[in-house]
């Protein structure tokens, strides 16, 4: 059965976790390859709300195996916690589910510290960080001095490794965040409940994936964040710090990217963004309002109120290309209903320039006017709708033209929170190959 790989397709919270969850029910592994808790994803099933932030989704369906790649940044007490939550929900997270690479980094005390004394020192040019030490981890594994997994088989050598780093990374803290000390005792315990509650579940994952592949087992790689948050490839400076893309499913899972072979981009009917950074289609306040309210559109790990716009064609192009989508997963289209206008920006005008993409400094994104067009809105409701044809008019013509402008297929749509709202569009070739088997 073929893999799939299922990324954000805009500024992250486009809904993922749902669609993972659902294409899992038909898949014999579900991988997550890049970035730590800093994601979050909310679940709902039979009613019941889970809340994820390092456990692939898959972990809800008992035959699905979880693996998490090198490219994954890890903290310790998180991951327990989110383990012990599951289980209190009867979901059990045991070593024969939960494969967690050698190779994988551990977010420790300084890498927290460090992430919030600079967000607090940078004042208003702040990137808007969750504040959970991602981007200093991820530093650490550049600098070649991060701890990975498999570094807790060897404690007295990591100990005196971490001994000289806790003090190069006070230095750093005090000397130059003026920001408090952090203490070795402190970081140590961290490492020790890994030792304790980790090292059960460190695997070859890169091994176990292509043994996988090899016998044709499904593969669900499940990104984390969004395209536009690509520490490469997205608006930078006000990116996360791992890549988001397709093309790290290969490099943080250990895999050629042959043993990939489609690529799903999940988008937002409109868009959403927290954090700070250019945001061109910005609705005006009332319309935000209402659609933040109606979408639920809070952080699920900060409770941020997320910033909403409308959708946005020149970003979304911008996502197919940099993942090479296959389809488009579309979610949350009843969140507009009622709205008399629905638009879409479909370019950006620059100084007067028409551009043919997004721009590369942070200053002159932010200067880019929107070029909408505007489509009528729907007002019937969506729920129960299980048949493309049965979709309001407007709503068709909604999604396909998007398609068309954007240049992809929407393959899947989703509404709501419940697995069992989401459905495929007349696009043959996605439901032979990638739907669950029925019944789930
Ligand atoms: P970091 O990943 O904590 O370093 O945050 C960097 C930027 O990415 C900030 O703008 C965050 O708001 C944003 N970000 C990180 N994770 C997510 C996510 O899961 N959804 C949406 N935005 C995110």
């Amino acid at each position: 059965m073929p893999s799939l790989v299922v990324i954000g397709a805009q500024w992250g919270d486009e809904g993922k976790g749902k669609l993972v969850d659902y294409l899992t029910a038909g898949a014999d592994w579900v991988a997550r390859f890049q970035g730590g808790n800093n994601a979050g994803h909310t679940l709902v099933v039979n009613g019941v709300k889970t809340k994820l932030r390092l456990i692939p989704s898959g972990i809800l369906h008992p035959h699905t195996r979880c693996a998490m790649g090198a490219g994954v940044v890890i903290d310790p007490q998180v991951l327990r916690d989110e383990m012990a939550a599951l289980g209190k929900s009867g979901v059990t997270v045991s070593p024969t589910r939960l494969f967690i690479d050698r190779d994988a980094h551990l977010i420790l005390g300084y890498h927290v510290a460090i992430d919030r004394a600079r967000e607090q020192r940078a004042g208003k040019a702040k990137i808007g960080t969750t504040g959970l030490g991602i981007g200093p981890a991820y530093e650490d594994r550049a600098a070649r001095c991060g701890v990975r997994l498999a570094d807790l088989t060897a404690p007295t050598e990591l100990r005196e490794r971490l001994q000289a780093l806790v003090e190069e990374k006070n230095k750093y803290l005090t000397l130059v965040l003026n920001s408090e000390p952090i203490s070795f005792d402190s970081v140590w315990a961290s490492v020790e409940l890994a030792r304790a509650e980790l090292l059960p579940f460190m695997a070859n994952v890169s091994n176990l994936l292509e043994e996988a592949s090899v016998h044709q087992q499904k593969i669900v790689f499940e990104g984390a964040q969004g395209t536009l948050l690509d520490q490469a490839h997205g608006t930078v400076p006000f990116v996360t710090s791992s890549n988001t893309i397709a093309g790290a499913a290969a490099t943080g899972c250990g895999l050629g990217p042959k043993r990939i072979q489609y690529v799903l981009g999940v988008a937002k009917a409109y868009v959403t963004r927290v954090g700070s950074g250019p945001f061109p289609t910005e609705m005006e306040q009332a319309t935000a309002h209402e659609v933040r309210e109606r979408g639920a559109e809070y952080g699920t790990v900060t409770g941020r109120p997320r910033s909403c716009g409308w959708f946005d064609a020149v970003a979304l192009k911008r996502a197919v290309r940099l993942n090479g989508l296959d389809g488009i997963a579309l979610t949350k289209l009843d969140v507009l209903r009622g709205l008399p206008k629905i638009k879409v920006c479909v370019k950006y005008l620059l100084d007067g320039k028409e551009l043919n993409d997004a721009p590369a400094l942070a200053s002159e994104y932010a200067r880019v006017v929107p070029q909408y067009v505007e489509f009528d809105g729907f007002d019937e409701d969506l729920a129960g709708v299980t048949k493309w044809h049965h979709l309001p008019r407007n709503a068709r013509f909604y999604i396909s033209t998007l398609a068309e402008i954007v240049g992809c297929p929407v393959t899947m749509l989703s509404f709501g929170a419940e697995r069992d709202s989401t459905l495929f569009s007349s696009q043959g070739a996605f439901e032979q190959n990638f739907m669950p088997q029925q019944g789930v």
